[in-house]
């Protein structure tokens, strides 16, 4: 028996539902919100693909009912309000820090053992939120963004070069921000470095788009997006449910490496079965190093209006 929880039964949560059950990821898919009726009837239409999409387990929707996630092996948190347009990421953190901290203290109670994958933003802060409240390993407390951000680099680089997404190898490190930094010198399409295969001015101007690409999906949508980030969290859950020790970014909790102490930001880790089993230290060319630093310096900016605000237990 196995059992996965998302929180949020909104356009991202749904999403992730539906991914992970298409999957076939669990014997039980849990979708739970606040707002009442609204998981219950998501999860009764993803229920009602099976047949068509070919998947087996059962997807139950409650409402607010944590009896329900009791024993999740992973459980999602997308719960939170979503950026609308001329809204950054870290304009959410009022009402998200509160919803954050209230929903894992619901699911740490009823499974004391979960991995906790965090989607809602400002992502890198509403991370540290839930490990500071769930009091478990940082292994088991992790944020979804460099997977979602790579896939857009993927896309944007397929486009260019006329490839399949599929054979583009790349890593982003950095916040869930436009101050993250995805890494030309560690993307290569089939083996071949990326740099011989696009123009330089191509290619910065691919790293801008992904940058914003957030932004981008937000302004044509009215609100943020919802494939590409509810399949990357589904991508993280495969990883996990299936120990497939991927090589990933992943926002995770840093301990002194790359220079920093009691945060979280974007870096590649091993995920598999435990989590974040190991975070990879890259070495890093001063110019990388310089602009990693400055995304971390606004992810600690962002962590300094949550300190303002009291959240957190003393
Ligand atoms: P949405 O508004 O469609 O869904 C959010 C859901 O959370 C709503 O159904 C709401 O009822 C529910 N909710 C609110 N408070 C709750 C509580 N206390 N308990 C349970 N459920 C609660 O928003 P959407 O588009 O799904 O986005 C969700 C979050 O994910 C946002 O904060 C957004 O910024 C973030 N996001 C993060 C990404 C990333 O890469 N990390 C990518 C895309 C979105
Ligand atoms: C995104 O990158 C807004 O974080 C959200 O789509």
């Amino acid at each position: 028996m196995s059992k996965i929880t998302v929180i949020g039964a909104g356009n991202v949560g749904a999403t992730c539902a539906d991914a992970i059950a298409r999957r076939d990821l669990a014997t039980e898919v849990v979708l739970l919100d606040i707002k009442p009726g609204i998981s219950e009837g998501k999860a009764l239409d993803i229920w009602q693909t099976s047949a068509l999409a070919g998947f087996n387990h059962q997807i139950k929707g409650v409402t607010n009912d944590y009896s329900a996630t009791t024993n999740s092996d992973v459980v999602v948190i997308t719960s939170g309000v979503p950026r609308k347009p001329g809204m950054s990421r870290e304009d959410l953190i009022g009402v998200n820090a509160g919803i954050v901290k209230s929903v894992t203290e619901n699911v740490i109670k009823a499974s004391p053992n979960a991995i906790i994958i965090i989607v809602s933003n400002p992502l890198d802060v509403m991370t540290y939120v839930a490990f500071k409240t769930a009091k478990t390993l940082s292994s088991k407390v992790f944020g979804m963004a460099g997977t979602l951000d790579t896939a857009r680099y993927k896309a944007f680089l397929a486009e260019e070069i006329g490839v399949t997404p599929l054979d583009i190898q790349a890593l982003l490190l950095g916040g869930h921000g436009d101050t993250m930094v995805p890494l030309p010198r560690f993307t290569s399409v089939g083996g071949v470095p990326v740099t011989d295969l696009v123009a330089k001015d191509k290619l910065e101007a691919i790293i801008e788009r992904t940058k914003k690409g957030g932004g981008e999906l937000t302004n044509l949508l009215g609100t943020s997006a919802w494939y590409a980030p509810g399949t990357s969290a589904a991508y993280m859950v495969e990883a996990i449910m299936r120990d497939q020790k991927k090589l990933v970014p992943v926002c995770a909790y840093l301990d002194g490496e790359y220079g920093y102490k009691d945060m979280y930001l974007g870096v590649p880790v091993i995920l598999g079965k435990n989590g974040v089993e190991k975070v990879i230290e890259l070495n890093l060319n001063a110019e990388e190093k310089a602009l990693l630093d400055a995304s971390a310096q606004a992810v600690k900016k962002t962590l300094g209006v949550l300190d303002t605000m009291n959240v957190l237990d003393k």
